[in-house]
């Protein structure tokens, strides 16, 4: 079957350049399939150009706030346009990492102990005078990073008060809602679920410091091993905590959880992305290349899903 797809990329967001790579590729890999694709960028007659266009299926590649907050999902969702990836519910759930990792932690899920910080708290009701309690509960480093958002924009590793003063100051120009999480060393891997699926989980080693923008989005910066190098058990418990994690925010066709695999082997959750990358050095078309699926396979697997219908 070929269908007539809405490829939908760029945005607003701090995430516009990746979003638009990603579309690109999506959009070239479905017209070599034989698919009749428009790709479409967010504006003001996004919705007249979507009720208007007969499309048979959107396809989302919109990364950052309204492409994975719900909301263009929800529109999609009121337009009654089939579209790829979790519904508005799940995505609004999962791109608040303060309330999706309370969720975690009510479930038994892994997930490093956090503390929430607001910038009202700081600024109004003199939060600084406790910053030394942050510290003193999840100890040194920790992690800082703003509660909503993503490709490592705000995130910052900090070892003394002053230092934390600082990264808070910097992550609340992303977003007014802070978290400051206890650092895992480990290894750190990726987890995509497809269609209730694991892939194999996907190690991530930047050549160089930590997995920055610069890592993230310079091809040969990162260097991805998939399977992951963790022994079987290792793998296999990655695989269950993103399954968990997938089920219990309701998703469905395709995510990734981010993990830290501890010494002894605990997948720690981090985050549940309900828009992958799907850039040339984005992981879901890693593990889903070690799964044996070409990228072609893999973004005509997800438009039939999305085509098959809400519960697809
Ligand atoms: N608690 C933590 N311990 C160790 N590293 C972390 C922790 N939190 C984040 N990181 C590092 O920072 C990166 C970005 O954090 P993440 O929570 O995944 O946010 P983003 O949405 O920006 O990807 C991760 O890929 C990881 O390298
Ligand atoms: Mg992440």
């Amino acid at each position: 079957m070929t269908y007539d797809v809405a490829v939908l990329a760029g945005g607003l967001s701090l995430e516009r350049d990746v979003s638009l790579r990603s579309g690109r590729r999506v959009a070239e890999a479905l017209g070599g399939l034989g698919h009749r694709v428009t790709q479409l960028d967010l504006d003001e007659h996004l919705v007249t150009t979507l009720s208007r266009g007969g499309f048979d299926v959107v396809f989302l590649t919109l990364h950052g706030r309204a492409g994975e907050d719900g909301t263009i999902q929800g529109l999609l969702e009121l337009l009654e346009v089939p579209y790829t990836g979790p519904d508005s519910v799940a995505s609004a759930l999962a791109w608040d990492k303060s309330v999706m990792k309370g969720q975690w932690r009510r479930n038994g899920l892994p997930t490093p102990d956090w503390v929430r910080v607001t910038s009202t708290a700081v600024r109004d009701m003199g939060a600084s005078a406790a910053l030394d309690r942050v510290l003193a509960r999840l100890g040194e480093p920790l992690v800082v990073k703003p509660g909503q958002g993503g490709a490592a924009l705000g995130v910052r590793l900090v070892d003394s008060a002053d230092d934390l003063a600082r990264a808070l100051i910097a992550a609340f120009s992303y977003h007014d809602v802070v978290l400051a999480e206890r650092h895992v060393a480990g290894t750190e891997v990726a987890v995509s679920v497809v269609d209730g699926e694991a892939l194999p989980p996907v190690e991530i080693v930047p050549k160089e410091g930590a997995y920055d923008f610069v890592a993230r989005y310079t091809h040969g910066a990162t260097e991805f091993f998939a399977p992951a190098r963790l022994p079987a058990a290792a793998l296999r418990r990655c695989q269950q905590v993103a399954l968990d994690a997938y089920a219990l925010a309701g998703c469905r066709h395709l995510t990734r959880a981010d993990l830290i695999v501890d010494a002894s082997g605990t997948p720690w959750l981090l985050e549940l992305d309900t828009c992958p990358g799907m850039t040339e050095t984005s992981l879901l078309p890693v593990a889903a290349q070690a799964r044996g699926w070409s990228f072609e396979e893999l973004c005509e697997r997800v438009v039939g899903l999305a085509v098959a219908g809400p519960s697809g």
